[in-house]
């Protein structure tokens, strides 16, 4: 979008600069990436281990807002990438770069050249462990769009999405591998986040997730066993926390399974985080497989919601998820009786469920 200040934040090493650099090398119009972090030989080592030459591409390693402004304004390149918004200081404020007013104050300044202009600038910013970007919060306010590029290190998937979209939906979302030679779109993340062993094992469940307008499958993996010290260890991997422990309290409450004196441990598959509703009934299943040692078939699948009286609760379009599912071989969906599916046309043999204790009884009894 022309004019626009985008702000693509993530933790240091998952691959802004790889990503930014490949955006812009695969651009046909002239851009010009400022790097204040890396020196003009090191991005060209990079830009070589990328393999993709362009000579559209401008660098520049520079850190003075002031300068990469005037080499922006004589170059006229049609976008700008700022690697990163924390090296960059301005000369019209004293305090050090980094530091909340810098990062404001050079922000507001590319916001002017931005608009002014009609040139589109990209801001890349470093995120600590907590998902906040290092001191500058108040950038969010001033950008036009807020992307984030978020992995788990140990991994090699990458997911980019939108928090903020001045000009669109925040429902579109892209998900990278991470090689050799740079970041690599996938385009059928099923296949890559439900493990391609043909064993089957207890403790997994795979869900029809969504993510934005995106349906995909995700394997959920649980593995519940005996506390060997007083306290139960709880940890999930890509989940909320405190939503699993309310899973937990529910099948200990409602249904009566003893798991209070149970590690549990999650984990969904890739590491990447998913914030999906319709995990919970896929990771209460897992639970429970784990938990009674009585594998899954892995042709089944999940998609619902659990409500605190254990009641499995419709969730957003159930016709795209049940669709992927079909389409990647799943044999059998288990989706709340709640959502309205009478007129879908599929072969996937589909099964209502109102309540955990019936989807209990399909499974394990
Ligand atoms: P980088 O883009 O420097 O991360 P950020 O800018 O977010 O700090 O990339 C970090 C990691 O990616 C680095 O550890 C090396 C790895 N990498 C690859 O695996 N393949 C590649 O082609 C490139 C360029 C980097
Ligand atoms: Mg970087």
């Amino acid at each position: 979008m022309l004019g626009s200040l985008v702000l693509i934040g993530g933790e240091p090493g998952i691959g802004k600069s790889t990503l930014m650099l490949q955006v812009a090398l695969g651009l046909k119009n002239k851009t010009l990436y400022v790097s204040g972090e890396e020196s003009l030989s090191q991005i060209k080592l990079r830009a070589e281990r990328l393999k993709l030459t362009n000579d559209q591409t401008l660098f520049l390693s520079e850190t003075s807002t002031e300068k990469i402004l005037l080499h922006l304004e004589q170059s006229k390149a049609d976008l700008a990438i700022i690697d990163s918004i924390q090296t960059i200081y301005t000369d019209r404020v004293e305090s050090s770069p980094g530091s909340v007013t810098q990062v404001r104050e050079s922000t507001v300044l590319l916001l002017k050249y931005a608009k002014e202009n009609n040139v589109p600038i990209i801001l890349i910013g470093h995120i600590n462990k907590d998902g906040n970007l290092a001191g500058p919060k108040i950038l969010e306010h001033i950008v036009d769009t807020v992307l984030q590029f978020e992995g788990d290190k140990n991994y090699l998937y990458r997911i980019l999405r939108s928090q903020k979209n001045r000009f669109g939906s925040t429902q579109e979302l892209g998900i990278f591998e991470m090689e050799h030679n740079g970041l690599r779109e996938v385009h059928n993340p099923s296949e890559l986040l439900v493990s391609q062993s043909k064993d089957s094992y207890s403790g997994t469940a795979i869900t029809a997730s969504m993510d934005g307008s995106r349906p995909f499958m995700i394997e959920i993996q649980a593995l519940v066993s005996t506390a060997a010290y007083g306290t139960p260890q709880r940890s999930a991997n890509g989940f909320d926390t405190r939503r699993m422990n309310m899973l937990l309290a529910v099948l200990e409450k409602r249904i009566g399974f003893k798991l209070s004196m149970k590690d549990v441990f999650l984990n969904l598959a890739g590491g990447i985080k998913v914030d999906d509703p319709a995990l919970d009934l896929s990771i209460v299943c897992a639970i429970l497989s784990s938990d009674q040692d009585i594998e899954i078939s892995p042709k089944v699948c999940f998609a619902g919601e659990v409500g605190l009286t254990g009641e499995i609760r419709a969730v957003n379009r159930v016709a795209q998820r049940i669709k992927e599912a079909e389409k990647l071989g799943f044999e059998q969906i288990f989706v709340s009786a709640y959502n309205k599916i009478e007129e879908l046309q599929c072969q996937i043999n589909i099964v209502p469920v109102k309540k955990v204790t019936e989807v209990f009884r399909h499974l394990f009894a």
